[in-house]
């Protein structure tokens, strides 16, 4: 009786003790593996904020009309034979950029041509020449001419006086210099334009190919308040969606009636990056159905 006696009280205790000890315990572990969580998080992460940091969408009906929003309209359209004549003007003071090409301080950083393209000479290009039989043909992503080339070629061969306009602020994307070590770069300055005039210069397509070397988005904007309108439009110049998608509604407008637009990378592996995204979409909030032809997609105008 006396054993129970004292120790009773202890029993009782120890399992008040152990009825307390146990949430604690569960309570320190959770603490413990959300410190660890916490912990692990900013290890991989070092930007890492907050967990329960929240990001704010805006409505969908604004990010709708933000991306729809194109101008539609362009200036009357001026007559093809004067589209040349109008970029020498309102970009080069009205004389060839060619003139006097390649100045003596260039000539030793060019070699004689250098041609290099993607998908640039696929069929698509004999197909869409011989089908529009264009006069103004915009090319949006030129680099080294290879595609301008092969479309003066074809529309010579048929015997077409046709001006090909090239989109392009021949710089390439960051790291070209490291892939392309024999286009120069002198003071961060990369020789993709002189290049590419260069190749121009050795096909002798001077008078059929003239470009403007700018973004294609200010580029196109001008395009369209000049009333400088096209045939026939090849897009591959910026490859994810939001280029494609700007470059296409920009270019789109452009477009004479019966003309086509067309780009590349519909079929390749740089499609992943956005173009076959952009291009499904804008034929489908335009009601327009995709054409493939090889590795490019093509559209026809309304
Ligand atoms: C794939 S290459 C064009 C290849 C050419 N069509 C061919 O087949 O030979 C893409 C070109 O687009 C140009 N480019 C990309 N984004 C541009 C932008 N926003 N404005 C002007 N040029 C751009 C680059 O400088 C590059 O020369």
């Amino acid at each position: 009786m006396k054993h129970n006696m004292i120790t009773e009280p202890a029993t009782t205790a120890t399992t008040a003790t152990r009825k307390v000890a146990k949430p604690a315990v569960y309570f320190l572990i959770l603490l413990l593996s959300y410190y660890l969580g916490y912990l692990s998080a900013l290890i991989k992460n070092p930007s890492y904020d907050h967990p329960t940091t929240t990001k704010v969408n805006p409505p969908p009906q604004a990010v709708d009309v933000d991306h729809y929003q194109f101008q539609t309209q362009c200036a009357e359209p001026i007559p093809p034979e004067l589209v040349r004549q109008t970029i020498l003007t309102r970009i080069f003071n009205g004389s060839s950029p060619y003139n006097g090409f390649p100045q003596p301080h260039i000539e030793p950083f060019l070699r004689q041509k250098r041609i290099k393209g993607w998908g640039s000479t696929g069929l698509v290009f004999k197909n869409l020449i011989q089908k529009v039989k264009p006069k103004t043909i915009i090319e949006i992503g030129t680099f080294l001419g290879a595609s301008a080339i092969h479309m003066a070629e074809l529309t010579s061969q048929l015997g077409l006086q046709t001006q090909i306009l090239c989109l392009d602020d021949f710089r390439g994307w960051p790291g070209l210099p490291g892939q392309f070590r024999d286009i120069k770069m002198i003071n961060g300055d990369t020789m993709l334009l002189y290049q590419f005039m260069q190749n121009v210069v050795h096909v002798n397509a001077t008078e059929s190919i003239i470009f403007l070397p700018f973004s294609t988005g200010s580029t196109l904007e001008r395009l369209c308040e000049w009333g400088v309108l096209a045939d026939l439009i090849e897009v591959d110049a910026g490859h994810d969606f939001h280029s494609a998608w700007s470059d296409i509604n920009r270019a789109y407008k452009l477009l004479r009636p019966g003309g086509v637009i067309f780009g590349h990378d519909y079929f390749t592996v740089a499609d992943n990056r956005g173009v076959r995204r952009a291009v499904n979409m804008f034929a489908r909030v335009n009601g327009l159905r995709v054409k493939a032809d090889g590795q490019h997609w093509v559209l026809d105008s309304f």
